[in-house]
């Protein structure tokens, strides 16, 4: 990972969505400012370990004052590219993709989906949260009208290779990929895997794992 030319963790980044949600927390709290120390008691982390993370991109702290909440805020969604209005579609528009879809609280994250698609001609037409499923067919002309950055895969693995290299010939960005299918795409694409029972996974090994029961 890369920020501008310098190398930056996985593991740093995947904590930036976690920084950004509770800095996005004070705010509606209206508070303004806060040290590194409070802010890692909030969020369990070492007061260490958000210095370390933050400097990464360029500190934003002042000593003796502590972060700016608003300014924080801010910089790391910028960092997120979350102002970059990114364009979403789903494929795959069965349980999965509808609950998705229906998930309008991507939208206040700045991702906004313009597209659902699907192969099944009788859901072509069909309108969820106002957008109109199309059929697989409709792909490369709705690329040709659209500026699409994300594909949210939500088909079954069988059809994902195909699909999905469809969608980078096309120049998307970057896939989004809750089929449990790893991808090996020719092409210039970011991918990031879903597994929501790995998370269940790693809650029955807590369980289990718990000493007081
Ligand atoms: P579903 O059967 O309700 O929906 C799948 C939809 O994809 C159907 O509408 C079907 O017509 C469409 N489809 C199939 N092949 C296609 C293709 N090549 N192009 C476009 N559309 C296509 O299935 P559900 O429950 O929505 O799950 C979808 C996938 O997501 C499954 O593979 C499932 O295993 C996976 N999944 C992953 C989770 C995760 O945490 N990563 C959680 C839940 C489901």
């Amino acid at each position: 990972m890369f920020y501008n030319d310098k190398k930056v963790s996985i593991a740093v980044v995947r904590r930036l969505p976690r920084y950004y949600r509770y800095l996005g927390e004070l705010l509606k709290n209206d508070v303004t400012r806060i040290s590194s120390k409070e802010l890692s008691e909030r969020m369990g982390v070492t007061a260490s370990q958000i210095r370390q993370d933050l400097n990464c991109f360029g500190g934003f702290g002042q000593q003796g004052y502590g972060y700016n909440v608003e300014y924080l805020y801010k910089e790391i969604g910028n960092i997120l590219g979350l102002y970059n209005g990114y364009t979403t579609i789903i494929i795959g528009a069965g349980n999965l993709g509808r609950a998705l879809a229906n998930h309008s609280s991507f939208e206040k994250r700045g991702f906004r989906l313009i597209g659902i698609f699907d192969i099944n001609r009788d859901l072509v037409g069909e309108e969820i949260r106002g957008i109109k499923i199309r059929h697989m067919d409709e792909l490369e002309d709705f690329f040709k009208e659209n500026r699409v950055d994300i594909g949210i895969l939500s088909i079954p693995k069988e059809g994902v290779a195909e699909v999905s290299q469809r969608l980078v010939n096309l120049g998307i960005k970057g896939l989004w990929n809750f089929s449990y299918a790893d991808l090996n795409l020719e092409g210039d694409v970011e991918i990031e895997n879903v597994h929501l029972s790995d998370s269940l996974m790693t809650l029955s090994y807590k369980i289990t794992q718990h000493k007081r029961w």
